[in-house]
């Protein structure tokens, strides 16, 4: 098994179990504990105006569930590929499907409506740790704005807990590759299937509406936990 095979079934443990029927034709697979769409905590229009109902259902059930697939079916390639050119030929497939469901698997619990707390960043350890990181608050969300502004095509902008310097830094990924020198806090997606039906080409409004709905309670949690482990 792959590292990233590991680390996605790592995440998929970490989601909450999707608890609707499971299609016949999946049957054979969802029995060998293959990899699911995790459910939402929160419904699919509960983040707007800041980002739409109709964006949060393509997002999570078109595009999440081709990651699945797609993951499930480069696992299943991999497992009755024989020769090692043929398990070769199949990395792209499990990094980027791979990728795809860590990095939204972990971007769903990264957010939520205002009315659960969504965008409020409450005194402890992870606004201590930001201030004393980036200077203020809002120099970090104006920094990781910009960075993340800057990915040329598609990817992810990242805050991040370095275990080895012990502070939060800001980081990217291009396409979906999730993150692996940093452990992730807070993840941005950047792709155009994440803001392009509300916000067109600004990628700058997505970026500044989405602090609106970012769930702090949740990065705090990553942030403790991964500073416990460092
Ligand atoms: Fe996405």
């Amino acid at each position: 098994m792959s590292l990233l095979t590991t680390i996605a079934r790592s995440a998929t443990r970490a989601a909450r179990p999707a608890t609707r029927a499971v299609p016949a034709a999946s049957l054979s697979l969802a029995a060998r504990g293959v990899h699911t769409l995790p459910k939402l905590d929160y419904s699919y229009d509960a983040l707007e105006p800041h980002i739409s109902g109709k964006i949060m259902e393509l997002h999570h059930s078109k595009h999440h569930q081709a990651y699945v697939n797609g993951l499930n079916a480069a696992e299943e390639a991999y497992a009755k590929a024989a020769a090692p050119k043929e398990q070769i030929k199949l990395q792209s497939a499990l990094k980027f499907n791979g990728g795809g469901h860590i990095n939204h698997s972990l971007f769903w619990k990264n957010l939520a409506p205002q009315s659960q707390g969504g965008g409020e960043l409450k005194a402890g350890p992870l606004k201590d740790a930001i201030v004393a990181d980036f200077g203020s608050v809002d120099a970090f969300k104006k920094k990781m704005n910009t960075v993340t502004a800057a990915i040329q095509g598609s990817g992810w902008g990242w805050l991040g807990y370095n275990p080895e310097t012990k502070k939060l830094e800001i980081a990217t990924t291009p396409n979906q590759d999730p993150l692996l020198s940093h452990v992730p806090i807070i993840g941005i997606d950047i792709w155009e299937h994440a803001f392009y039906l509300q916000y067109h080409n600004v990628k700058a409004d997505y970026l500044t509406a989405i602090w609106n709905v970012i769930n702090f309670k949740e990065a705090e949690r990553r942030f403790v936990e991964a500073a416990k482990s460092a």
